[in-house]
């Protein structure tokens, strides 16, 4: 099968990221390659591009790019700063969430319209999956991952109705655990939507690797560089909207973010890319002050 993702505010972020062309950029979410490939377009001869991903089965995809310009490697969030030196980037980009080959994958069981295996894991060699965790975790951890990760009012309700479902037998697939949500006639929004981002954010620790990404992201950006956010959902928005506007400062002084703007997908785009629908781009340029 030939998986292809649409890059979300694609023209937005290439003209807000990269204000040199001969400059150096990092891309923390390489993906199927879509914003990587049009930054490398954009940038000149001597321009370069860096690029990472946690999931072990992108490598493949970045293999394919034949540029002297671009470098690829294996890697998460939170190792950015040991990877890249200090003050050396022109500019950071994180396109959050999951990208179109693991949503369209069943296997990777990350899609309640897909039947697979539950494991939702970006890097799926290792720690645990989706599947260990919700045959093992109590009704009082569902329902917190529910609720403060999946964002979903009904937490208590789904955590027992869990419970309930375990005692006949294993949830082993996304039909498995789709099924226990089942929409009541028509539904805009399907209610297992927000049991599955909050396990995914759990067994991904995706609000700790943001976190530490963000501060790295920081570390090897240079004066005048462009932290550049996508994110997909309000939690997560949350903690990139307070990164830029107090909580960087909780680590760096000397350092401002400045120039601070969000962006939002126009109506063309929302509609010939529906993931597009909720995302949310945040640009910030670094200013060294001392
Ligand atoms: C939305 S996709 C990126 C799509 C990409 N921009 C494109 O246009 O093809 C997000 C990617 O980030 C990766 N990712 C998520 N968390 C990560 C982390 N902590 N470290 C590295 N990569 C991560 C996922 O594996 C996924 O491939």
């Amino acid at each position: 099968m030939n998986y292809s993702h649409e890059p979300v505010l694609l023209k937005e972020t290439l003209t807000n990221l990269i204000y040199d062309k001969s400059g150096s950029y990092l891309d923390c979410t390489f993906g199927l390659g879509g914003h990587s490939k049009k930054i490398l377009e954009n940038l000149n001869s001597d321009g370069s591009l860096y690029s990472i991903d946690k999931d072990k089965e992108v490598k493949h995809y970045a293999n394919l790019i034949k540029d002297e310009r671009f470098n690829f490697q294996t890697s998460t969030f939170s190792n950015i700063s040991s990877l890249f030196s200090k003050k050396t980037m022109n500019g950071v980009l994180f396109d959050l969430g999951v990208s179109s080959l693991q949503l369209d994958k069943p296997e990777r069981g990350f899609s309640f319209m897909r039947e697979g295996e539950l494991d939702m894991r970006f890097d799926n060699s290792s720690g645990m999956s989706a599947k260990e965790w919700i045959n093992t975790a109590s009704e009082k951890e569902l329902a917190d991952v529910f609720y403060f990760l999946g964002e979903e009012r009904k937490s208590r309700q789904y955590a027992k109705k869990i419970i309930q479902a375990r005692k006949d037998t294993n949830i082993s697939s996304t039909k498995n655990l789709a099924e226990l949500f089942k929409p009541k006639g028509f539904q805009k929004k399907h209610p297992a939507t927000n049991i599955f981002r909050g396990i995914r954010i759990l067994i991904n620790n995706e609000f700790e690797e943001l976190k530490k990404g963000l501060i790295s992201a920081i570390k090897v950006l240079k004066d005048r560089g462009i932290l550049a956010v996508i994110s997909f959902h309000s939690a997560e928005d949350r903690i990139v909207k307070n990164f830029f506007k107090k909580d960087y400062k909780i680590f760096f002084e000397g350092i401002n973010l400045k120039n601070v703007n969000k962006i939002k997908p126009s109506k063309e785009e929302k509609l010939t890319n529906p993931r597009s629908r909720s995302a949310i781009l945040r640009i910030g340029e670094i200013e060294y002050v001392s």
